[in-house]
């Protein structure tokens, strides 16, 4: 549950469902989640219309995600007392916002994206795209407003996504709530605007390479390790990383994909210094060695998750009653936005309420 007398700067950050989280999401994600749930109010949004831009054809399978998703965060750790799991299709006001916001935004400016373009590409969707397939960009951006957050943290690839909230959110204030187009961002809602200019916080390490050293990891492309992995299957996955060096005494690049592992999982910055001089300068270091130093990384750090997951697999009610009061907090927070959003476009006329029975 949350704290709703909270005066605690704001974040939002979300995720489509798409399955099970990985060691990508734990690095790339869910980990700075945790950092921030002690200091910010923090939404975390479970984006399952997001999801039906491609899977409008498998309700049953997005539902489900939509659960799967949140029992993985709070075993790696996500706490909620703490922070709030909101579901997208449970806060009217996002979608309300949507329609709005698609009418301050250029079509062109939406379509030219850099990370819907890519998706159209890697998706292979050529020209058959739904129409809400673009929407979800916009619907994004109210994804964000909606909660009036101030940061949101995420990957590299959803910096495009922000800088078109920002743009919608100077837009409607500068249209509706007569702040200055010389204003700063930061001043915007101290001279009226609705909306506070949120800003991208994008994480140090954004990105886990596959074990396979070549991609992404990413479960579809089978190089993915999960919390779910067994000690042996860990130890079995990173010692397929693949580098090239054939013995211990070759000097080695400490720029691969083994060492990307060091740098992520190792805690110790000696031990990782000490392991690159020493590879480097081909002193007796067995990739093996190294192999098996990661390996029992990421076995120290799933233990407690591994743990926490059993707890969570008892069943769904603990879950649902997680999720359920997250929205209703969500509900609170963004009906209260929305109002005066819709009152400034002379959008609304009558006041409502909005709740869960
Ligand atoms: N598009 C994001 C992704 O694929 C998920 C997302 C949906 C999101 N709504 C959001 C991220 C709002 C940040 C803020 O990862």
């Amino acid at each position: 549950m949350s704290n709703p007398s909270n005066t605690r700067p704001r974040i939002l950050t979300g995720d489509t469902p798409t399955g099970q989280l990985h060691l990508g999401h734990y690095v790339g994600s869910v980990r700075r989640r945790i950092e921030l749930q002690d200091t910010y109010e923090c939404f975390f949004l479970i984006a399952n219309m997001h999801a039906f831009t491609t899977r409008a054809n498998e309700p049953e399978s997005v539902h489900n995600d939509v659960i799967e998703i949140v029992r993985d965060q709070l075993a790696m750790g996500v706490d909620p007392n703490k922070a709030s799991f909101v579901i997208q299709t449970e806060v009217p006001a996002i979608s309300e916002l949507t329609y709005l916001f698609a009418m301050l935004l250029p079509f062109n400016r939406v379509m030219r994206n850099p990370t819907l373009k890519e998706e159209i590409k890697v998706k292979g969707l050529g020209d058959n795209y739904s129409f809400g397939f673009p929407l979800y960009v916009v619907g994004q951006t109210a994804d964000i407003l909606a909660f009036a957050a101030h940061s949101v943290p995420v990957g590299e690839d959803q910096v495009p996504h922000l800088e078109l909230t920002r743009e919608v959110a100077r837009r409607f204030n500068q249209m509706y709530c007569n702040v200055s187009d010389q204003a700063d961002d930061k001043d915007h809602v101290e001279l009226g605007g609705v909306f506070p200019i949120p800003v991208a916080d994008v994480g140090k390490v954004g990105k886990l390479m596959g074990y396979d050293g070549k991609q992404k990891m990413s479960k579809s492309l089978g190089n993915a390790i999960f919390i779910t992995d067994t000690e042996e299957q860990v130890k079995k996955k990173v010692g397929k990383i693949f580098t090239g060096r054939q013995s211990p005494t070759e000097p080695g690049d400490p720029d691969n994909v083994l060492f990307h592992y060091v740098e992520c999982f190792i805690n110790d910055a000696d031990r990782v210094a000490e392991l690159k001089d020493r590879y480097k300068r081909g002193d007796n270091i067995g990739d093996g060695h190294i192999k098996q130093e990661v390996a029992d990384a990421i076995n120290e750090l799933l233990e407690p998750m591994r743990k926490r997951r059993v707890e969570y697999e008892k069943d769904d009610a603990t879950i649902l009653d997680i999720l359920k009061a997250g929205s209703a907090h969500a509900i609170e927070v963004t009906e209260e936005v929305l109002a005066r959003a819709k009152e400034a476009a002379k959008l609304g006329f009558f006041e409502r309420e909005v709740r869960y029975r």
